[in-house]
């Protein structure tokens, strides 16, 4: 059995005192809740705040990036042993955002994949196709395409922690969710090419989240797909009631 995740992706929302005030609020809706794991990945100025917050809870703080040197010159960056030393366990890699409007790409998943890993972080890998990709009938190429590039050279040893995101990029924030079907049929593709690179077992065990316009309403017919081993949500992890529903399906 695989342990669901739902992971909040907050992007660039919440300052330290909106997050201290989320965790007010959401931790007792969520309290004694260990059928899934819960994931939050607050902007780094929230981490310390959102870290506190949750001190002793149920609920895990992740971050959105890492860079894969561990420190030197890159203006803007922010290291693994940067994160370790906070406390963080877990980080979003490629997400279509970073890849869309900041250069990201499948060869930069890889270096922070592989950094991530190595450091001992859970990383929660993003992937996923554009519209047009999907309407030309591309989807299952370009999803083994950024799965085999962001695993390269690493071993099955080394992505023990690995989770995967299939985010299909029309569905982010647009309220448009791929159906239940339509997602579990990516993540079989997924599933596939993780068992090539990694082996059979490896894939059996590892985790895909479904990203893209979950909310409260969707997130049970989501999660009853067997291939859906979890959440990515933005949107409506800003709010604690609709993240404890979602996380509660
Ligand atoms: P959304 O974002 O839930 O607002 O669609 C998901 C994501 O980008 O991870």
């Amino acid at each position: 059995m695989r342990k669901k995740v739902i992971a909040a992706n907050w992007k660039m929302n919440k300052t330290s005192d909106e997050t201290r005030d989320f965790f007010h609020n959401f931790l007792p809706l969520v309290e004694g809740h260990d059928r899934d794991e819960i994931v939050v990945c607050p902007p780094y100025t929230s981490v310390d705040a959102a870290l506190a917050c949750s001190k002793g809870s149920n609920v895990a703080i992740g971050v959105q990036n890492v860079h894969w040197k561990a420190e030197g010159a890159y203006t803007g960056e922010i290291s693994a042993p940067m994160l370790l030393c906070l406390g963080v366990k877990h980080v979003i890699i490629g997400h279509s955002e970073r890849r869309q409007y900041f250069g990201e790409t499948d060869d930069t998943v890889n270096l922070r994949l592989k950094t991530a890993l190595e450091a001992g972080l859970t990383p929660i890998c993003c992937v996923g196709e554009v519209l047009e990709e999907r309407e030309a009938g591309l989807t299952d190429d370009v999803l083994r395409r950024q799965c085999v590039r962001a695993f390269h050279a690493i071993s099955s040893k080394k992505a023990a922690k690995l989770v995967v995101a299939y985010e299909p990029v029309w569905a982010i924030g647009t309220g448009k969710t791929a159906t239940p079907e339509l997602a579990a049929e990516a993540h079989a593709v997924i599933r596939r090419e993780a068992a090539e690179v990694f082996g059979e077992e490896f894939a059996a065990n590892l985790r895909i989240l479904y990203g893209g316009s979950v909310k409260p309403d969707n997130a049970s017919s989501l999660m009853a797909q067997e291939e859906i081993d979890g959440a990515l949500v933005g949107g409506a992890s800003l709010d604690p009631k609709s993240l404890a529903a979602i996380v509660k399906y």
